[in-house]
């Protein structure tokens, strides 16, 4: 068990490099099942959740190895269908292995999928998109036994909601389906994109529009290829709000600006200067921040619910009150009583929460409660006058690379140490 020690009440400064995306090396980490040949991925962060994904391959006899941000995948052969369940439960997309490996061998067995706890999340999208595909699921014994022995056939499917597993599943089960496959209502997150570069790359035929449609149309092989995976906006978005909590000047480079542009509008309201030239995102905040309008959190392009608990870190201290509203998930506010042990006073109510800013927050000891409730702790705590410890941070490893080294070279104190 390991924790982390912060001394708050450090302006922060200087230049870091963002990690890739976690969102996206996962579900282009399941697409490595379909391709014939070698691949080799750039910019896969060093995260547990990675290193999860590695073990799933090498159970389905993909060899791998991952050295530098670098991943190399030989999945020529495929030697099993099946998913551990302990590797299955340790997050939530392994669940898009599902997609990959009946494309490519025509049966799966796995699991229900873990992850975090943020109220119930169900995977009957995946399940009702799949099954219109052609592949047949039953269910036995908690175990998902899915077969599809001739193929799966191209369709269009119109989801419910704009689900990013579940078009992620989609896309990379219709990839070598017979004829073509669209998906309306699809999730417009840039790690879609992402991922259909991916699978272009490895020579699938896949276009996604900014509309939330994506067509697919189903090529009998795939081979191998090199991919660099995209930037990770929500770690950028955390190191943004860790600086707007503490205060200071930081450049983050590596970044898509764009991809930001939801979270940048807060910070600005909040009275940060944000500005962005080519891959770099500079943000100053020189002044007590404000509260800002509602935040909504919503599909892409809107606010990201795995931007909101940093976000609400860093209002804590805003002048005035602040109200948000988390529509994806019915329960993300996990880190509010441990925002509250550090002086924070937040209210909730259903899916809103309410944020009346102090003028102190004070070092305490919390537990991350999950992976971007931890990263918000690190923020208060940024923040705070004395020494935070934050327990339970196997769970902030799950998204962010060695959060420490990062917020050290940004100036703050903080150490990772044995509990
Ligand atoms: C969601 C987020 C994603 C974030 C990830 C991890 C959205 C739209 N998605 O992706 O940005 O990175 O969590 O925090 O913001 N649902 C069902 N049935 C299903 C699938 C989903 O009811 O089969 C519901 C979920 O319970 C949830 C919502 O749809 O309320 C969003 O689901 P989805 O986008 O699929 O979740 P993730 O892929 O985990």
């Amino acid at each position: 068990m390991q924790k982390l020690i912060i001394n708050g009440g450090r302006r922060l400064g200087g230049e870091i490099k963002v990690q890739g995306a976690k969102n996206s090396a996962l579900p282009i980490l399941a697409g490595c099942v379909l391709a014939g040949e070698k691949v080799k991925l750039y910019n896969i962060p060093e995260l547990s959740d990675v290193f999860a994904a590695l073990r799933i391959l090498s159970c389905l006899g993909v060899r791998c190895t991952y050295e530098n941000g670098c991943v190399t995948a030989d999945p020529t052969v495929i030697e099993s269908v099946c998913v551990p369940d302990a590797l299955m439960r340790e997050m939530r997309s392994s669940i898009v292995f599902l997609g990959a490996v009946l494309a490519r061998t025509g049966e799966c067995r796995l699991t229900f999928p873990g992850g975090c706890e943020l109220g119930p999340r169900p995977i009957d999208m995946h399940i009702r998109a799949l099954r219109q595909l052609g592949v047949s699921i039953t269910e036995k014994y908690g175990e998902l036994i899915c077969s599809c022995p001739h193929g799966v056939k191209g369709t269009v499917i119109n989801l419910p909601f704009p689900s990013v597993g579940a078009t992620e599943n989609i896309m990379l089960c219709a990839s070598m389906a017979e004829g073509e496959t669209v998906i309306n209502n699809a999730a417009r997150e840039p790690e879609i994109e992402d991922l259909a570069g991916f699978l272009r790359t490895i020579g699938a035929k896949v276009r996604v529009s900014p509309s939330g449609t994506v067509r697919i149309k189903g090529v009998k092989t795939l081979h191998g290829g090199e991919y660099t995976v995209m930037p990770d906006r929500i770690c950028a978005a955390t190191f943004m709000a860790a600086a707007a909590a503490a205060g200071g000047e930081i450049t983050l480079k590596g970044t898509v600006p764009s991809h930001l542009n939801a979270v940048t509008e807060v910070f600005e309201q909040a009275g940060c200067l944000v500005a962005d030239s080519e891959d770099k995102i500079f943000l100053s905040a020189k002044k007590p921040l404000r509260a800002v309008r509602e935040i909504q959190t919503l599909p892409y392009p809107a606010f990201p619910t795995d931007a909101q608990a940093p976000i609400m870190a860093m209002l804590t201290k805003a002048e005035g009150t602040s109200v948000i509203t988390e529509n994806i998930f019915t329960s993300r506010f996990r880190h509010v009583d441990e925002l509250a042990r550090m002086g924070a006073d937040i209210s909730t109510e259903g899916r809103t929460a309410v944020i009346r800013g102090v003028k102190k927050l004070y070092g305490a000891k919390v537990m991350a409660p999950d992976l971007r409730g931890g990263a918000a702790l690190v923020c208060a705590a940024l923040a705070a006058e004395g020494e935070t410890t934050v327990t339970n941070i196997k769970l902030i490893d799950r998204g962010y690379e060695n959060i420490e080294k990062t917020l050290t070279e940004l100036g703050a104190d903080i150490r990772r140490e044995k509990s």
